[in-house]
């Protein structure tokens, strides 16, 4: 059973962790810089990176230091070193994966890339039990972030198939950044679920935002379908356009919209999920990234998954934002990326699936 240490370092979280036999967490440390980028409204990827430069070492011993207390040499009880190699910022990817390779020479361990999606996938399992491998696929899955927004499917551990992406903004940018514009603060997605709390389905008004289609002809990627596609720049158009012919006037009307506009990203997540779940037989349907928190798509996910008899498997809400765990579980298991020498490999910012 290999106990993995990771980094991860892709946005605005420096964290690191160590995790046994891919599920047991023996610490998941996270510094998450939000209060640093809180007044731009956003990541700015410079201030992302000198952050993680600042607090990498000490979020590293960190958790080696929790994960065995009073243990007077930790790197002996490591096999390997695992950091996410891609996709993400590049200013920030670089600095954890420079970290990790550096660590690996100094301490003489093998080197895992690892890619934040599927890592992202991997959260489900933490500190779960591991499948049996044949019960949990086919697995239909979705990651949602900030930063990503995909559906895959797998008949097998790590094989994952890309079946549809967002064309332009992720689900969470969408949240993100109508906070902004509704003057909400940052991040978006859990000021928009609180107040979208407010407002009970049935009291809901129907503010016609777009459901994100894409057309048949839409140009896309070999092997992505366009109706499992979705496109979020436009829902942020019609937000921006519906406050400027209706500018809203205490709390109520922003409850009423951030109800509405959560419920249209919901939507168009969910939609495509029937649809892929329609098409192919799956056992479960598993669900990550900091967007997947949202209560309101964790219960329309699981109307979905009880109306297609699949097993859902949703992240811990600690586990489902970035976190080391999830690179340092999937290296466990064996999903990092096969290469001769991690070392001559660089960084990966726009890693394919
Ligand atoms: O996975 P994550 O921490 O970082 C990326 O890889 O992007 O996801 C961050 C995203 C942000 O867009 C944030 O607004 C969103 O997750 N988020 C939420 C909630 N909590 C965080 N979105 C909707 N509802 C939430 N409760
Ligand atoms: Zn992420």
């Amino acid at each position: 059973m290999q106990t993995i240490l990771a980094i991860e370092s892709s946005c605005d979280e420096t964290a690191a962790a160590v995790v046994r036999g891919g599920n047991e967490v023996l610490s998941s440390v996270i510094y998450s810089q939000v209060p640093l980028h809180q007044p731009y409204g956003g990541v700015v990827p410079e201030i992302a990176s000198r952050s993680h430069i600042e607090k990498i070492r000490s979020i590293v011993e960190q958790a080696l230091a929790e994960a065995f207390p009073g243990e007077a040499d930790p790197w002996s009880r490591i096999d390997a070193i695992a950091a996410t190699r891609g996709p993400g910022l590049a200013a920030s990817l670089l600095v954890g994966w420079s970290a990790a390779k550096g660590l690996a020479l100094a301490a003489g361990k093998p080197l895992l890339p690892i890619h934040h999606i599927h890592a992202h996938l991997h959260s489900v399992y933490l500190d779960q039990p591991l499948p049996p491998q044949p019960d949990d696929y086919p697995q239909l899955a979705l990651a949602v972030s900030g930063g990503h927004t995909c559906i895959l499917a797998a008949k097998q551990p790590h094989a994952w198939k890309l079946l549809g992406q967002t064309i332009d903004d992720a689900a969470g940018e969408a949240l993100d950044k109508a906070a902004k514009l509704l003057n909400l603060g940052y991040p978006g997605g859990p000021v928009i679920d609180k107040r979208a709390k407010v407002i009970p389905v049935a009291q809901r008004k129907t503010i016609p935002f777009p459901q994100g289609r894409l057309t048949e002809d839409h140009p896309l990627p070999p092997g992505l379908s366009a109706d499992l596609c979705l496109s979020f720049s436009g829902l942020k158009t019609s937000l921006l356009t519906y406050v400027q012919k209706h500018p809203p006037q205490n709390d109520a009307d922003i409850d009423q919209i951030c109800a509405c506009y959560q419920e249209a990203v919901v939507d168009a997540l969910v939609k495509r999920l029937d649809k892929a779940l329609q098409r192919n037989t799956y056992k479960t349907l598993a669900v990550g990234g900091g967007v997947s928190l949202n209560s309101r798509l964790r219960e329309r996910l699981a109307t979905l998954a009880q109306k297609h008899q699949v097993k859902l498997l949703l992240a811990s809400p600690k586990y489902c934002g970035d976190n080391a765990a999830m690179i340092a579980g999937l290296a466990a298991v064996g999903g990092a990326h096969a290469c001769e020498n991690a070392l001559a490999l660089d960084i990966d910012p726009s890693m394919e699936l």
